[in-house]
């Protein structure tokens, strides 16, 4: 079986690659294609079509998206063109090369006033990333109507900078001792990338066997805690003082942060066994190298 892996430079590609390891795999960067990775811009058309007529694959996985807040604001057209162009190119690409697709889409569809949002569940984004998620999943459904759109509250995992992940930013921001108000108000549902990946790769093979599955599927760890308790209990677990962290409203004033998306996600287990990792177990060794001033060596 072969695999292509569009964003496989980013949190979620670097573990969606690892996850299929029993596949040939092709991953794909953009700014960082080091090592054996291939420079695709999947904003082009023509360059999704060459690599997937050179790779035949069987399942492709999309998981190229902007999720950077600053880039929203700072290049709203290059950020729309990442989470809803490459979207719809991925997708026609797929159905093109005759592929199964599992397209990753976000919790931010959802408007956060009335969880747990289900597969089915009204969507009604607050902001321009989600407003661009669920284009991304209309064109996707409209390109390529047998993929799976999996739906991801934040993730966490192991980072190559700290800003990478929230889990790490506050880490740093724990660590540092300045004086820090983080949001107490919007609850969040950290899960890891490692988790989320194996559940695409599950998803890839139920695809594979011509399981339907419904085409929008829910995954998300059952902990919700908002940045401030993010900060507190690592601060607990590692002794480090917390008395500089305040807590605070912001993300919540701002209007376009949902208060609570969580994903109901009760079908996806019952279909695909479980694969569940435990925030309060895994999240030591994710923030671990990341509270000394220099991070990790
Ligand atoms: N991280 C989360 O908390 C979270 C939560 C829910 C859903 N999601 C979704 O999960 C997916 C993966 O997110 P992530 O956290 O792994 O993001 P990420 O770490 O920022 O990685 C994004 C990936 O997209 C690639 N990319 C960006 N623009 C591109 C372009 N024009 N052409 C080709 N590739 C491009 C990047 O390549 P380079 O880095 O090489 O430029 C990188 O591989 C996204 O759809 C995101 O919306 C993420």
């Amino acid at each position: 079986m072969r695999a292509v892996i569009f964003g496989a430079s980013g949190l979620l590609g670097r573990s969606v690659m690892r996850a299929f390891g029993d596949m040939t795999v092709t991953g794909t960067a953009f700014s960082r294609s080091a090592g054996a990775l291939v420079a695709v811009d999947a904003t082009s058309a023509d360059a999704i079509a060459r690599l997937l007529d050179r790779e035949r694959p069987d399942v492709v996985v999309n998981c190229v998206g902007e999720r950077r807040p600053a880039m929203w604001v700072g290049s709203p057209g290059r950020a729309r063109a990442a989470n809803v162009d490459a979207a719809r190119l991925i997708a026609e690409g797929a159905r093109r090369c005759g592929a199964r697709l599992v397209h990753i889409s976000s919790d931010y569809v959802f408007d956060g006033t009335a969880p747990p949002y289900r597969p089915d569940s009204l969507p009604n984004p607050l902001n321009a990333y989600g407003r661009w998620k669920l284009l991304a999943e209309h064109a996707v459904h409209a390109a390529c109507p047998d993929a799976a759109i999996l739906r991801l509250p934040v993730l966490y995992g192991p980072v190559r900078f700290a800003a990478e992940t929230n889990l790490t930013e506050i880490a740093r921001q724990v660590a540092s001792g300045a004086p820090v108000e983080l949001d107490d108000v919007c609850v969040r549902y950290p899960t890891h990338a490692d988790e989320a990946a194996e559940v695409c790769r599950r998803l890839a093979g139920a695809l594979l066997q011509g399981q339907r599955l419904g085409s929008v599927a829910h995954w998300s760890a059952e902990q919700g805690l908002t940045k401030y308790r993010m900060a507190l209990v690592i601060a607990r677990r590692f002794r480090l003082p917390s008395d500089h962290v305040r807590a605070g409203g912001a993300d919540a004033a701002s209007g376009d942060r949902p208060v609570d998306c969580r994903l109901d996600s009760q079908d996806l287990p019952a279909a695909l066994g479980p694969a569940r990792r435990l925030f309060d177990i895994e999240f030591p060794t994710v923030v671990e190298p990341w509270l000394t001033a220099s991070g990790p060596a």
